[in-house]
Parts: structure tokens; C-alpha cells; sequence
């Protein structure tokens, strides 16, 4: 005998009034004693099913009846539209078999706090807010890869164990490496500047490790970075691809997680405005200039770098995000360009989010002379040995080049809307979490 049709949920719509078999999980129940509505998930969405006493007999009905949060069963039944639910579908019950049978479970449908939530994380990914969050965060990493390939990038994967720390020497992890000490990456630049030069345009996406002893909404210890960097290109045309990029990623959310946006809550109708291009760019001297005629930073001076609060306030003047452009040397890294009029500011751009989710971007030109680099490495109290093939790089065949690193959870947690980055990755590791 041919079985039934097995389908996904979220295949629901193409299967109305067709009997079908679904894989699934009871998430939470309703029962009188004639009619029982189940929520169930399969992993790729959340429905109802109705179980009819009369319909099912005795027996059957009073095992639905008893099921417990989050068993697993096969489910018979046939799909039709419900116009008052979310979802749009549902499944008439005609049969139902037990998979696994679980134990209380300890994620209810009622509220609990954070770290309860964070102490179950592994079940906790299970409940609807976090299975949109993850579904987008999927999307974008799929429109990553369909917009760098389409523009004729190649992805070089960046080590994650390395002997040269690109952004300062503060937030390193340590570990060791037989006899000697390793690090684990804060960014694949330097290796995707290598790539640059070998591949013309290239890209890298891997988890990226930064020891802040900061506590908050935006800072993970564990991030995922986007690492394009391109070969003769300068800056300007650098800051053309980011904001291209990242109005593809927003199109691409728009297009195709409508679902998950509709579960958390997010207006598609804010996003669509983030899609209009190009993005405004001020300098960072006009920055300095606005939050000082504000009133609110009274102690602000030119040189301080941006804080969480600093940041709200410029991208809030604005309906996009916003480039920030040429930061003072003091507070950026070594390997930037010098802007070639002024000695204090390199050429280099961050992208702050709007509605106060900080800066999603942080990218530049870079200094592709080698005296110039050699001088920066040193001045910056490193050891020129320890960069001796990235100062390569410079003495072979030196060209222009460009490139940026954009934060996948910052971007996620922004185009999502949700208050934390802390929801934006599996399995976060933040200053006291480490399990599971
Ligand atoms: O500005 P950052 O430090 O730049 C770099 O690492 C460059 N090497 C990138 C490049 O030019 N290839 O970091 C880039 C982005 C930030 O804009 C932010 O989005 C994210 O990485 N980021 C963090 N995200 C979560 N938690 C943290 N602790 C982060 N630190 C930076």
C-alpha cells in the first residue's frame, strides 16, 4: 500500500483538503471533552491540529487528550485553511502514533526569565521566537553568500587559530599551541588581504573571538563575521558595495521570511526603508559636532571614540543606517590608510544601524605601503617579526585595497528588531555563559 504523503508545515498550503502525514511535536494543548486543539511544530513551522472525539473514538481521543508538552508523534489528518490563525492552516486529526514520549517539560508556555531561558537554550531553540530569529539568521547567510558570488567574490576561509592579532592585543583569547602561544581570531582581515591580492575579490564568514569584559546588549564573545576585501579598490567605491550589501540582506529578509517576521512581531513596512540607497555619510568630525550642539554629551571632545549612547544619538537623526566616516587615528587600528590630507584621521568608515543598534560595520582602506605599514606596526607597539607575511603583501606587487567586516548577530538583531544579540546566535557565549 502507498503511504501517505508526507509533507512539512510549512508546505501546509499546498495541500488543502488533502490528507497527509506530518512529523511532529505537541507544543501546547486545549482539551474539552470532546474537541482537543494542538499546537504542533515540525521545525519548519507552528499549526494547529483538531482532534474531534467523535471523530477518533474513545480510546484514541483520551491518548490525545494526555499527551505531554513537547512529545513527538506522527501525525494523520487532513489540511485546511484557518483564516483566524497566524499561520493560515490547519490539520484535522484522523490519526495520531507516539514517537518519543517526553517528561514534563521545563520550558511551559508561560513566562520565565533570561537565564532560566539560557540555561536551556538547547530546548529553548524549540519555541517559535527563537526559530524565526534562526530562520532569518539563516537567510542571511544564504543572501551572503548569493550577493558575494554574484559580484564574482571568491570565499577564502581565514584561520581561526593564529600567531598576529589584527585588532589589538587587549581582547585576545590565549591558548597554546604545542610549545608555543596561539590566538583565537578577532577578524580574518589580514589572511583575506593575502586572499585579495591572490583572488582580486574575496570574502570570509567565521566565528571571530573578542575578550571584552563587556556586558552588553550588543556584545557577544563569540561573533560571526562577513570579511570582504577587495583589490584595487579604494574606499569610496568600498562603501558602494556595503550599502548594497546590506539593502540586499534587508530585500532578501523582506522576501523571504515575511512568516518570521510576522512571528516576532517586526514591521516589514520599517525595513523597506532601509532598502532605498545610498545610505547618508558624515564625517566624523561632523559627528563630533552634532552630539556636542545636542546637549546630552556635554563632555565629548574630539578624539573620544563612540560609545552605545553616542551611537543611538547619530543614528537617531537618521531614517537609514548612517556611515560614520574617518575616525581619528588614536582609536583605530594600525593597518588603515592615513586620509591623504590630514594626518589624524585614516580613511575608513563605520555603518551604524538605526534605531539604536549600534554599528554593524566597521571597514577601511588599508595601508598598502610598505614603510608606511612597517612604521604603523611598530608605532602600535607590535612585533614586525609576528607580521612579517602581511608586510609580504606590500613588498610583492602592493596594490590599493579595501575591505570590511560586518557583524552577523548585530546585523540579525537589527533587522529583526529584537533588544538583544544575545537571541541572534545559537548558542551565545557571553561573560558568564559558557553551557550549554
Ligand atoms: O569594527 P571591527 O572590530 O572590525 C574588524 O574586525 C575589521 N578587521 C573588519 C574588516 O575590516 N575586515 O568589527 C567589525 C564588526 C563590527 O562592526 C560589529 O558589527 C561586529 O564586528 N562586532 C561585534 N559583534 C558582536 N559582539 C562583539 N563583541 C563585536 N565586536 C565587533
Amino acid at each position: 500500500m502507498i503511504g501517505l504523503k508526507k509533507i512539512n508545515i510549512i508546505d501546509a498550503k499546498d495541500y488543502v483538503d488533502q490528507e497527509v502525514e506530518i512529523g511532529a511535536w505537541l507544543t501546547d494543548k486545549r482539551s474539552s471533552g470532546k474537541i482537543s486543539f494542538l499546537q504542533l511544530r515540525d521545525g519548519t513551522a507552528f499549526f494547529q491540529g483538531v482532534a474531534v472525539k467523535s471523530q477518533l473514538g474513545d480510546d484514541l481521543y483520551e491518548l490525545i487528550r494526555h499527551l505531554r508538552q513537547e512529545t513527538s508523534m506522527i501525525i494523520t489528518g487532513v489540511i485546511h485553511e484557518d483564516t483566524r490563525s497566524h499561520f493560515g492552516f490547519e490539520i484535522e486529526v484522523s490519526g495520531l502514533k507516539v514517537v518519543g514520549e517526553s517528561e514534563d517539560y521545563p520550558i511551559t508556555p508561560k513566562e520565565h526569565g533570561i537565564d532560566f531561558l539560557l540555561d536551556h537554550r538547547h530546548l529553548w531553540l524549540r519555541s517559535t521566537k527563537p526559530h524565526a530569529m534562526m530562520v532569518i539568521r539563516n537567510e542571511i547567510i544564504r543572501a551572503t553568500y548569493v550577493f558575494f558570488n554574484k559580484e564574482g567574490y571568491i570565499k577564502i576561509d581565514a584561520p581561526i587559530l593564529t600567531g598576529s592579532a589584527p585588532e589589538g592585543t587587549t581582547e585576545l583569547f590565549k591558548t597554546k599551541y604545542f610549545d608555543k602561544e596561539a590566538y583565537l581570531s578577532q577578524s580574518g582581515q589580514l589572511y583575506e588581504e593575502a586572499g585579495a591580492l591572490a583572488f582580486d575579490k574575496v570574502f570570509s564568514f567565521g566565528p571571530t573571538f573578542r575578550a571584552e569584559k563587556s556586558k552588553t546588549r550588543r556584545h557577544l564573545i563569540e561573533f560571526w563575521m562577513i570579511e570582504p576585501e577587495m583589490a584595487f579598490m579604494h574606499q569610496e567605491e568600498s562603501l558602494e558595495v556595503q550599502e548594497r550589501y546590506v539593502a540586499f540582506l534587508v530585500q532578501s529578509v523582506l522576501d523571504n521570511c515575511e512568516y518570521e517576521l510576522s512571528l516576532l512581531g517586526r514591521d516589514p513596512e520599517i525595513l523597506k526603508k532601509y532598502t532605498k540607497l545610498p545610505y547618508p555619510k558624515i564625517s566624523y568630525d561632523k559627528a563630533i559636532e552634532m552630539l556636542q550642539e545636542s546637549g546630552d554629551f556635554p563632555e565629548i571632545q574630539w578624539g573620544a571614540d563612540f560609545g552605545s549612547p553616542e551611537e543611538t544619538y547619530l543614528a537617531e537623526q537618521f531614517d537609514q543606517p548612517v556611515f560614520i566616516l574617518n575616525y581619528p587615528k588614536a582609536i583605530k587600528p594600525f593597518y588603515m590608510k592615513p586620509h591623504p590630507t590630514r594626518d589624524d584621521v585614516y580613511i575608513c568608515a563605520d555603518l551604524l544601524a538605526p534605531e539604536g543598534y549600534g554599528e554593524i560595520i566597521g571597514g577601511s582602506e588599508r595601508e598598502d605601503d610598505f614603510d608606511k605599514l612597517e612604521a604603523a606596526i611598530k608605532a602600535a607597539g607590535l612585533d614586525p617579526e609576528a607580521y612579517d607575511w602581511y608586510l609580504d603583501l606590500r613588498r610583492y606587487g602592493s596594490v590599493p585595497h579595501s575591505g570590511f567586516g560586518l557583524g552577523l548577530e548585530r546585523a540579525i538583531t537589527w533587522i529583526t528588531g529584537e533588544s538583544h544579540i544575545r537571541e541572534a546566535i545559537p548558542f551565545p557565549r557571553l561573560l558568564n555563559r559558557l553551557n550549554p
